[in-house]
């Protein structure tokens, strides 16, 4: 979205959550980093970036988890400031712009908050400073930022493979309503795959085919799930809980924790657990929201 007048040129975009369907670890390369194929979806809704012209580049914080962020000391050293940083001198322009970063997404939560936030920033910058770059382009500064960042460039569902950044557009079937779930525990991402190289002896096995149905998911994982769960045993409190709910297709951690995801096939069924849930437990995040199946280039 563009907001024209006659000062200033504001554009806003959204930074939804992404949400892996099913996580599988094949590999370990030889500077640590994890090899996965992963169903890789993204919901409607997430943070907000806006950005808008100014002489250096600075980021103002607004929004529900803002103060977590403060809080854990990441303004000055944010993501979204390095990835302003890093295209503007990859571009070799002297442009600045003020960021503002809506964080309607909790922090820590395996939902791709920060590197959402990254992704959107490029892509918003790369149109207020009429740069016009391709996403492969932009794809290779992503990359720099963090392993997933290059999905996150996309909005719609990807198989992802090597360490996360090798990106292939899917087609899916399967219900699309969803609901996340958060104990309002914050797991770092680093700690899980940490955790994960202490407990696993054997990688999972190279898929033959994309589990692009329900059916074909169901026979899949999340293989960082039982390494979370040793760090927060909370995740398996909301897992249990979320598989007894009326109609629920899929249950499963998302990402390295400690979010969890429900799959519903309509929006009622989706919104009476989501009702259930947080009449239940108050102080978890309950967000019904939905999977964008919806092709953008
Ligand atoms: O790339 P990113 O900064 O998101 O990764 C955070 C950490 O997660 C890495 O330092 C690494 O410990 C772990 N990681 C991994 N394998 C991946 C992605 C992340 O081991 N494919």
């Amino acid at each position: 979205m563009k907001v024209m007048d006659e000062m200033t040129t504001c554009i806003t975009k959204t930074a939804p959550a992404k949400v892996n369907l099913c996580l599988h670890i094949t590999g370990r390369r030889t500077d640590g980093y994890h090899q996965l194929e992963s169903l890789f979806v993204r919901t409607k809704n997430g943070d907000q970036i806006t950005v808008a012209p100014n002489e250096g580049l600075s980021l103002s914080l607004s929004g529900p988890f803002a103060a977590d962020l403060s809080d854990a000391g990441v303004q000055s050293d944010n993501i979204i400031l390095t990835a302003a940083g890093l295209l503007r001198s990859k571009a070799g322009i002297e442009q600045g712009a003020l960021i503002t970063l809506e964080k309607n997404l909790p922090i820590a939560a395996g939902i791709g908050g920060g590197s959402a936030d990254a992704a959107a920033t490029l892509l918003a910058l790369n149109e207020l400073w009429g740069l016009n770059w391709s996403k492969n382009r932009l794809e290779k500064i992503a990359v720099q930022l963090g392993a997933d960042v290059p999905a996150c460039l996309y909005n719609h569902p990807l198989w992802v493979t090597g360490v996360g950044e090798v990106v292939t557009s899917v087609d899916l079937d399967v219900p699309i309503y969803i609901l996340l779930v958060n104990p309002m525990v914050g797991l770092s991402t680093p700690a899980v795959f940490k955790r994960y190289r202490m407990d696993v002896c054997e990688f999972d096995a190279s898929l033959k085919n994309i589990p692009v149905s329900l059916s074909a998911l169901q026979s899949t994982k999340n293989s960082l799930e039982r390494s979370a769960v040793k760090l927060s045993g909370e995740i398996t409190r909301v897992l249990s809980l979320m598989n007894t709910l009326a109609d629920v297709k899929l249950v499963r951690m998302s990402g390295s924790g400690a979010t969890c995801l429900a799959l519903f096939q309509s929006s009622e069924a989706r919104d009476k657990a989501a009702l259930v849930l947080s009449k239940h437990h108050a102080d978890w995040w309950v967000h019904p929201d939905i999977i964008n199946v919806t092709k953008e280039p």
